[in-house]
């Protein structure tokens, strides 16, 4: 018989995330004095124990226990055989994924989000605020405080708000307060009100907002908490990649293409950061992170020092950005409508170790479409654009008669995200590519502020 699933035993989770700052080279976030941000100017944001891990340089950070007792509801997770698309494409390639749609909240997102909440949690912190856009973040962070008996209040993107009003529910069952963003509640809220009355609101303008109310906080026990692009999220989402590994190494099996969606750059980086490792010492490996083309920060957007929300409250990083005031085309991939990148993964693409790729929005739903129908779980909308990907490298494949070995993550399920998949079979989806023009005005914002460096590792 065939096999499908290759499955860890509950005692092979790995007991370390992978750093990857102990192998490359960065250029540090800075203040607003210019100069590089010291651990005591982010303390109001994040608790010191998550800052320590944000600028550690150790190679390899213990799991503590606590987190893997949650992260054993649903983990060590299955790496699938997608042997159902490799007949439909009818492809000599192998086509393996990570399956992170099988935790309660149906994402990735909680990989970091049980880890946030216990060190929270640990600092003596009794609520977490923080920003959603499809609602999959929100969602774990409400599961996350609700293990650990944390107060968690989530300003939600007002365009995904509206298009998935359930996922407002799920945080409600956890316990989770979920606000429409921009709200009248913050002057970051009303400041993008007055700008727009009718805006669909974007991620930088809802981050904006969560960080205000954490810090405006007067009894210093609320933190704010981040689902995407800074270091130590990518850190605890490495658990991806080094259970794929593991994986692997059980079948014999190395992956020649790595193929993730990416948003702010943490579902991909979870699972390329430790097959990266490898490639910086010597291992061929392409490694595509997919975003759309409606919000083309990493194959459009240049590398600079731009601020992570749009109220310009984060301090300044090193990364690909459209501009802190984009507001990026109402897609149905709300995870994916970030104007920035991760600065980890923005700096691999900088040195050229990592391609990304864009791709439009009917290929996307295109490509989903058929994967549901091959391998039976409808997949998340933001997961499409990887595997509009996995599709054209499989029939690229095909074309050259090669039995490439492909690996992707899938993000999340779509089981929330039915109005998206109503919307195409109705032909109401739009290609949208963002025009030069836009680009080149959204991208005015940065031009007085510090230039990156382009370093490269070792
Ligand atoms: C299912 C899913 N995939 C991908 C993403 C994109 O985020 P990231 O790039 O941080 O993985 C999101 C974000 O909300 C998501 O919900």
């Amino acid at each position: 018989m065939e096999q499908r699933k290759i499955l860890l035993r509950e005692d092979e989770i790995p007991r370390q995330w992978y750093n990857i700052l102990a192998d490359i080279a960065m250029n540090p976030p800075l203040g607003p004095d210019g100069n590089p941000i010291t651990p005591d100017q982010l303390a109001p944001v994040f608790p010191m124990n998550l800052i320590e891990q944000e600028v550690s340089q150790e190679r390899w950070i213990d799991i503590p226990d606590g987190v893997l007792d949650v992260l054993k509801i649903w983990r060590p997770a299955p790496l699938v055989r997608a042997r159902g698309l490799e007949k439909a494409l009818d492809t000599p390639a192998r086509i393996y994924f990570k399956n992170e749609s099988l935790s309660p909240p149906g994402s990735h997102k909680p990989n970091t989000a049980v880890a946030q909440a216990y060190y929270n949690k640990e600092f003596g912190i009794k609520k977490i605020t923080t920003e959603t856009g499809a609602g999959q973040w929100g969602s774990a962070l409400s599961f996350a405080c609700a293990h650990f008996g944390l107060e968690c209040k989530i300003y939600m993107v007002r365009i995904s708000f509206d298009q998935k009003p359930y996922r407002k529910s799920m945080m409600a069952a956890w316990g989770g307060n979920c606000v429409a963003s921009p709200s009248p509640n913050t002057k970051a809220g009303q400041t993008a009100l007055e700008r727009d009355p009718n805006t669909p609101g974007s991620l930088g303008i809802a981050i904006s907002e969560a960080i205000e109310e954490a810090v405006s906080d007067e009894s210093g026990q609320t933190r704010y908490s981040l689902g995407s692009v800074l270091n130590h999220v990518l850190l605890h989402q490495t658990i991806i990649g080094l259970e794929a590994k593991k994986q692997m190494e059980k079948i014999n099996e190395y992956p020649d293409i790595i193929i993730g969606c990416a948003g702010g750059g943490s579902n991909f980086a979870g699972l390329a950061l430790p097959f990266v490792h490898d490639k910086i010492n010597g291992k061929q490996i392409e490694i595509y992170p997919v975003e759309p083309a409606a919000c083309p920060t990493l194959t459009k957007a240049p590398f600079v020092y731009d601020h992570g929300d749009t109220a310009r409250y984060t301090p300044l990083l090193a990364m690909h950005s459209l501009g802190h005031a984009f507001v990026p085309p109402p897609i149905h991939s709300g995870g994916l409508r970030y104007h920035g990148m991760a600065p980890i993964v923005s700096q691999l693409v900088d040195e050229g170790i990592l391609e990304p790729k864009s791709v439009k929005q009917n290929q996307v739903f295109e490509a989903g479409v058929l994967t549901a129908r091959s391998e039976g779980i409808i997949p998340a909308p933001e997961t499409n654009h990887a595997l509009a990907t996995v599709v054209d490298e499989a029939r690229k494949a095909k074309e050259e008669g090669k039995e490439k070995v492909i690996l992707f993550n899938w993000s999340g399920h779509g089981l929330l995200d039915l109005t998206a998949y109503d919307n195409y079979f109705a032909g109401n989806i739009k290609d949208i590519d963002l025009s030069n023009e836009e680009i080149t005005n959204a991208e005015k914002v940065f031009a007085d502020f510090p230039k990156p460096a382009h370093v490269k590792h070792e």
